[in-house]
């Protein structure tokens, strides 16, 4: 072999590589361990290159686990049909299997991780049983990158795997980092349904019994009968979030469930933002903003998470560790998220869409008509008649971000971005304004401690049942969140007070009295943005007020839209009564955490209530 580690010129297609001066031989035994566990008929190393990508497709149509999309639609593209039971993150089934229980929190699943190993072993002991076992390296970030982080999936899941290469990077240039000694992140995936000599495969294999467990002390991801990407692609929730979040408190850095958008202003200059906004909120969409106001830009980074690291210059840095969106479908078209459409023209996996009779996919909200029939997601025949939705409500796009028309152009880099703002964010339909900068870091972080979205649509003159989402990470934190607040307090004092992302609460869904929105959202979001660039910039006041800094209406940028008086007001609207039940309720979520809330943010709370009781 050649030396410095580069892949030998040729090779069995998906044999095991051979790498001058080794060092994988560490790799090597646990590729070995787990083949020894699991049985499968044969190992498949992947390079990530395109011919074996396109091999890996054709033979997933071959078995009936694709349909190849009409080309002259939709070409390069699948839509795959999961088991109806096989839709989403199963959050019941995840767990975090951390030495001490206080580690992984009251927001976790806890599992004793030498219990939890005795259940979940024979589960995988033959589990890959007629199938092929894959093994995937992969890296988060720029392979090399000062803040990437590597791991290797093995999986009997094809779909598992060209999702994988679409949402990371993989390949043997992974293994050369292996080689020379990187730490990697160990990930074991199974959909448990191993196929007897003889027996016919189905479209979707899965098991009804499911298991995504995470081992942060070891580094290890052992996930169990699902398919569903967020169970299935290790490298996305499990590893960049739960995973990575123990990394970075360790290595002082965050994980963040995060957008990260470059706002480009009229002059030319350049904002970086990163967003928290739980599940459902329009994160993607903020994600690829199309300004409604002239001369603003948007260059998308990534729309779901951010690895953010203090930097030797005061500022903070981040990068999209991923590769490629996995999007919710519905709700995407052409008046909500044209960018995101765009990117979808080809080369794309769609899971549980509707099918066209032309070969092309179709969702709720892709077009205003609604198609006279479709296939829908179960491959049913379906009508507008049929009184059910076509595609699943979380059915997704897999596509690569490169595609996405307003990608930045250094999207790749692997330095990063320096954050001019973070901005957290949750579906209220009362109380918090359309936006409202934290006084300082601290305060800040009070606000993401407090992200919530109304469960219930709230009646006037109460505030509605929350659902807690701190900063959109409660099914991410892969420890104590208690502590993950302390963590965010520390980053913050590496940071230099005049260099770190200023801190914003937005809320693009506040209702009036008669329950009607208040603000029109989308594209118009791109005002909020404005005003926040400005504030960074200096260039405007804002207003004091007991939950923070509120614009001045003036300041707002509404040109070409009609906001009534009125409902700017109510947007704006601070309830001294409202906002001290509010505060009662954090507290109350607070107290769950057994004391161990840093006191920095009981002390903010005692503030806020102070100023409410003033105000
Ligand atoms: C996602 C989620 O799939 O947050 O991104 O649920
Ligand atoms: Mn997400």
């Amino acid at each position: 072999a050649a030396p410095g580690g580069s892949a030998p010129a040729s090779r069995a297609f998906g044999s095991r590589p051979v790498l001058a001066g080794t060092g994988l031989e560490e790799l090597f035994a646990w590729v070995d361990e787990i083949a020894a566990l699991t049985k499968p008929d044969r190992i498949h190393w992947v390079d990530g290159s395109r011919a074996e990508n396109e091999a890996l497709l054709r033979e997933q149509v071959a078995e009936g686990k694709l349909i190849k999309l009409n080309p002259e639609w939709r070409p390069g593209s699948y839509l795959a049909r999961s088991h109806p039971s096989d839709v989403a993150r199963t959050e019941a089934r995840t767990f975090i299997a951390s030495e001490r229980e206080a580690d992984a929190g009251p927001t976790n699943n806890w599992a004793q991780p030498d219990q939890i190993r005795a259940t979940i072993t024979p589960l995988f002991e033959g589990s890959m049983r007629g199938r092929t076992m894959y093994v995937v390296p992969f890296s988060m970030g720029a392979v090399g990158g000062p803040l990437s982080h590597i791991g290797v999936q093995v999986t009997d899941s094809a779909y598992a795997v060209t999702s994988i290469g679409i949402m990371t990077r993989v390949g043997t240039s992974v293994l050369e980092q292996i080689a020379a000694g990187k730490p990697w992140v160990k990930t074991v995936h199974s959909v448990g349904a191993p196929l007897e000599p003889g027996q016919a495969d189905v479209a979707w294999p899965c098991n009804d019994e499911k298991y995504i467990v995470h081992f942060p002390e070891t580094l290890e991801v052992w996930s169990y009968g699902s398919g569903y990407g967020g169970n299935a692609i290790l490298a996305k929730k499990c590893f960049a979030l739960r995973i990575a979040s123990v990394i970075g408190r360790d290595e002082g850095w965050l994980a963040e469930h995060m957008l990260l958008i470059r706002v480009v202003s009229p002059e030319g200059r350049k904002f970086h933002l990163a967003a928290a906004f739980p599940s459902a909120c329009g994160k993607t969409n903020l994600a690829m903003l199309r300004p409604t106001i002239p001369g603003w830009r948007v260059e998308t980074l990534g729309d779901d998470i951010a690895w953010l690291r203090p930097g030797d210059d005061g500022r903070l840095w981040a990068i999209n560790p991923e590769a490629g969106f996995f999007g919710v479908a519905p709700g995407t078209g052409e008046s909500t998220n044209v960018a995101a459409v765009e990117t979808l023209w080809g080369n794309t996996i769609f899971t549980n869409v509707a099918l066209r009779p032309d070969g092309d996919v179709w969702w709720e909200g892709l077009t205003d008509e609604v198609p006279a029939e479709l296939t829908d997601w179960e491959g049913k025949p379906w009508t507008p008649a049929s009184g059910r939705p076509a595609a699943h409500p979380n059915s997704r796009f897999t596509v690569s971000a490169a595609q996405c028309p307003q990608i930045a152009p250094d999207w790749d880099a692997p330095e990063g971005v320096p954050l001019d703002g973070i901005l957290f964010g949750g579906r209220r339909a009362t109380n918090v304004p359309l936006v409202v900068e934290a006084t300082d870091w601290t305060h800040g972080v009070f606000l993401g401690s407090n992200i919530s979205s109304e469960r219930t649509a709230a009646a006037e003159g109460t505030v509605g049942e929350l659902r807690r989402d701190p900063f959109a990470m409660l099914p991410f934190c892969g420890y104590n969140m208690a502590d993950y607040f302390g963590h965010w307090l520390q980053v913050g004092q590496k940071l230099r007070f005049d260099r770190a992302p200023r801190i914003f609460q937005v809320n693009w869904f506040r209702k009036g009295s008669d329950g009607r929105f208040l603000w029109p959202g989308f594209g118009d979001n791109a005002r909020v943005i404005d005003w926040i660039i400005r504030r960074i910039e200096g260039a405007v006041p804002a207003v004091d007020s007991a939950i923070g800094r509120l614009p001045e209406t003036s300041d707002l940028n509404l040109d070409g839209i009609e906001v009534p008086a009125s409902d700017l007001d109510a947007l704006f609207e601070v309830d001294p009564d409202l906002w001290l039940q509010e505060a009662a309720l954090t507290e109350e979520f607070y107290r769950t955490f057994d004391g161990k809330v840093p006191a920095a943010l009981y002390a903010e709370l005692a503030a806020l209530r102070y100023r409410l009781k003033l105000a």
